[in-house]
């Protein structure tokens, strides 16, 4: 599909843009003419993300932050970086997740799936958003998953679940991008900034590998048929760039079309009941 929007003059920050999804939104946004801060979790695979991306690209314009983003200070820490480098950020793409077979906990004792894929999310969202609105009209836009549908969130105890399904996390972490899609959308009403959430497809890339051998070569086999990495970017691309979209906010988007979520994504009261837990889990990791 065509787009024929511009972003020159415009600030991109994309997380988990090493590779797969986040990868090529970041190519296709250097090729509009945006500046492009990508994230990752590795020095020298940002480094030579960066120079794959300006060769293919000639935009020179693409630099590098690192930071492990399942553990909060290191979000903090990305954060005063992008604050530091970036007097403006018109488009935050929060795309960095993964699938954990296995219970994993994070640095600040957290599950790693609930804390990479959503609690990363909303702490880098809430700690850049002065600077996004600052910037407005200004967009975000957090890669969700059709995965959402067959999930409901814990939200009691999120860490401890009574036994371990990285199905079900993974399922509910997606479920938590939508819910706090709908309720970051609520709060920015009226500010010029719009948040939207999107499910890029099946796609082929390195999701599923960080996991033991079978289950790696489980997703490597099911995604022979996948969509390419380049085609589950579109909707991203699209969301960050397209004039159409230009006040569009909290919706959910398949393919550039907006379409409904479960039906358990729209109860308020777990919109709510989202944000203070989150809240309250990343400030008891802020150094007292
Ligand atoms: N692939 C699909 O079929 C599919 C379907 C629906 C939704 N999604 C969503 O799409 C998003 C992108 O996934 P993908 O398929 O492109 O997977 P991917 O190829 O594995 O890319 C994930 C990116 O996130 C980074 N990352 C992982 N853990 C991190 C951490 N702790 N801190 C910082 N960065 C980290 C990875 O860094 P490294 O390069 O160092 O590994 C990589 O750049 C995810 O949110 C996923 O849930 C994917």
């Amino acid at each position: 599909m065509t787009n024929n929007a511009t972003m020159t003059g415009k600030t991109v920050l994309v997380t988990g843009a090493t590779n797969g999804i986040g990868k090529e939104a970041a190519r296709g946004l250097a090729r509009l003419g945006a500046r492009v801060v990508i994230v990752g979790r590795n020095a020298q695979k940002c480094a030579e993300t960066v120079a794959e991306l300006q060769r293919s690209t000639g935009n020179q314009a693409i630099e590098a932050l690192t930071a492990d983003l399942s553990a909060m200070a290191e979000v903090r820490r990305l954060a005063d970086e992008v604050k530091a480098r970036c007097p403006r950020l018109d488009v935050l793409i929060n795309n960095a997740g993964a699938y954990f077979d296995k219970r994993l906990t994070s640095a600040d004792g957290y599950e790693m799936t609930f804390a990479l894929n959503h609690l990363s999310y909303f702490y880098l969202t809430t700690l850049l958003l002065d600077l996004i609105k600052a910037s407005a009209p200004a967009r975000i836009i957090n890669v969700s998953s059709d995965a959402h549908r067959f999930a409901r969130l814990n939200l009691v105890n999120p860490h401890k679940p009574p036994a371990y399904s990285g199905f079900r996390i993974y399922g509910e972490t997606k479920l938590a991008n939508v819910v706090f899609t709908y309720e970051l959308a609520r709060r920015l009403e009226g500010t010029g900034v719009t948040v939207n959430a999107m499910h890029p497809g099946f796609v082929r890339t390195g999701f599923g590998k960080n996991n033991s051998g079978l289950v790696s070569k489980f997703f490597s086999l099911m995604q022979r048929f996948a969509l390419t990495p380049e085609q589950g970017a579109d909707t991203i691309i699209y969301l960050a760039s397209a004039p159409e979209v230009q006040g569009v906010s909290g919706k959910y988007f398949v393919k550039r079309k907006a379409v409904p979520t479960s039906p358990v994504s729209y109860d308020q009261k777990t919109w709510t009941a989202l944000w203070t837990l989150s809240e309250r889990l990343v400030a008891e990791k802020q150094p007292v």
